[in-house]
């Protein structure tokens, strides 16, 4: 295990009817921007429970933050925070609004010329940024409790990621029943998305981390018990809320602290959604099974003993790791998420094509130890037609 610090400062209040809570947990006396996304939050009743617990606070609102925030759109929210003196940020909604409010805290503080230099330089030169809290209602992200959004920019079709300290949110109220409105759809995604961070920092050469490795085991195991659950009955509570705590625990540092994670399929399937509009956990579905078996002599060890500990296969290494890939296709398929681009109408040979000349324009290797050249990525791209 390599040396490693761990700091999380976001504190967690999870649990039913714990909207209520915000009056306690947004500082008295703030002028506050509710943040949200395309009115999801007016159907499902959070919007109201929001403001019942917002009495009293000053309270200016930004809708409209689209899927994969867009750069353009988050841009007039900066405005709004400059115009209107706003000294806190409340973003209610899944992984975009948080993301999104994430770079509105940053952008509205940064000095520099171009804001959209956050993003290109994945985060440098954010020194202050505006507080934010956070009621998540969709779990999967892990962006409820760490430093890191995803913001895409239309005019340049790129979707680019930073990370800071400064934006952890201070607090993100967890009530797994707003989840119940969620389709099968954003479930799916949901579940794949916790899936692939988790693999993301489980699939690599490392061999020494027990714990990191028991902890994600336990997590992968999760999924899959209560995936189908929350599946077939969209209003079962501990299934919604095993899947709501793994998400977080997925991507809020623990897990992969003391070795360097993997990330290829999330830098391959950034590129999908930019030039194709995929759902995140869609693209996660396509390729990091691709990855799997284009890498499978460096990761078969690995691949096998997550076939043994989480699937309970018994054979040789080189058929368990086999066998574990194409179980975990089998249940991304049952949970509603192809795992080919077919099943989204994308090309492969011209994805693939884009992709590797993105990446050989920007110099980027991909995945543990810069191990995937842009040929590497076009090749893997080709075999998930
Ligand atoms: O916009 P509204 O109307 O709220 O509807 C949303 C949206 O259409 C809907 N939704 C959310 N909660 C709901 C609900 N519908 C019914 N009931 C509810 N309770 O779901 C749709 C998708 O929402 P979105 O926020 O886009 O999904 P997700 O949470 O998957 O976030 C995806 C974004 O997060 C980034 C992705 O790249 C993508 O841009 N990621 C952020 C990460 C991070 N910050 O650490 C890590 C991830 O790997 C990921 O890259
Ligand atoms: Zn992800």
């Amino acid at each position: 295990m390599l040396n490693f610090e761990f700091h999380n400062p976001t504190r967690i209040v999870f649990g039913r009817d714990t909207i209520a809570r915000l009056s306690s947990l947004v500082p008295a006396g703030s002028k506050v921007l509710l943040t949200y996304g395309g009115g999801s939050i007016f159907r499902n009743g959070v919007y109201a429970q929001v403001r019942k617990a917002l009495t009293g606070f000053q309270v200016e609102e930004f809708g409209g933050i689209e899927p994969n925030p867009r750069f353009e759109t988050l841009q007039k929210a900066v405005a709004l925070v400059k115009e209107k003196k706003i000294d806190f940020l409340l973003a209610v909604g899944g992984g975009s609004v948080l993301d999104g409010t994430k770079y509105i805290s940053a952008a509205a503080c940064y000095q520099g010329a171009d804001p959209w230099n956050i993003l290109r330089t994945a985060g440098e030169g954010v020194d202050t940024a505006l507080p934010i809290g956070a009621v998540l209602t969709l779990p999967a992200t892990g962006s409820e409790a760490n430093g890191s959004a995803v913001v895409s920019r239309n005019e340049t079709t790129e979707k680019l990621h930073f990370w800071s300290a400064l934006v952890y949110p201070r607090f993100s109220i967890l009530d797994p029943a707003v989840t119940f409105s969620l389709d099968a759809r954003q479930t799916g995604n949901g579940v794949v998305d916790t899936f692939i961070h988790t693999t993301e920092q489980y699939m690599t050469v490392h061999s020494d981390s027990a714990v990191q490795d028991r902890f994600a085991e336990g997590i992968l195991s999760t999924l899959i018990e209560e995936g189908p659950k929350a599946l077939s009955n969209p209003s079962d509570y501990p299934a919604r809320a095993n899947l709501m705590w793994a998400a977080t625990q997925a991507l809020m540092g623990a897990m992969g602290s003391g070795f360097p994670g993997d990330w290829a399929a999330h830098g391959i399937g950034h590129e999908l959604t930019a030039f194709y509009g995929l759902d995140h956990g869609q693209t996660l579905a396509v390729i990091a099974p691709g990855i799997w078996r284009y890498q499978f002599e460096r990761k078969k060890a690995r691949l096998a003993q997550y076939g043994v500990r989480v699937w309970f296969l018994d054979g040789e290494d080189d058929w368990v790791a086999k066998q574990a890939i194409s179980r975990t296709e089998a249940f991304f398929e049952s949970m509603g998420v192809g795992t080919h681009l077919t099943a989204y109408g994308v090309d492969a040979e011209e994805a693939g094509d884009r992709i590797r000349k993105r990446f050989e324009e920007r110099g980027a290797k991909q995945g543990e130890e810069g191990s995937l050249s842009p040929e590497d990525v076009e090749k893997i791209i080709l075999s998930r037609a």
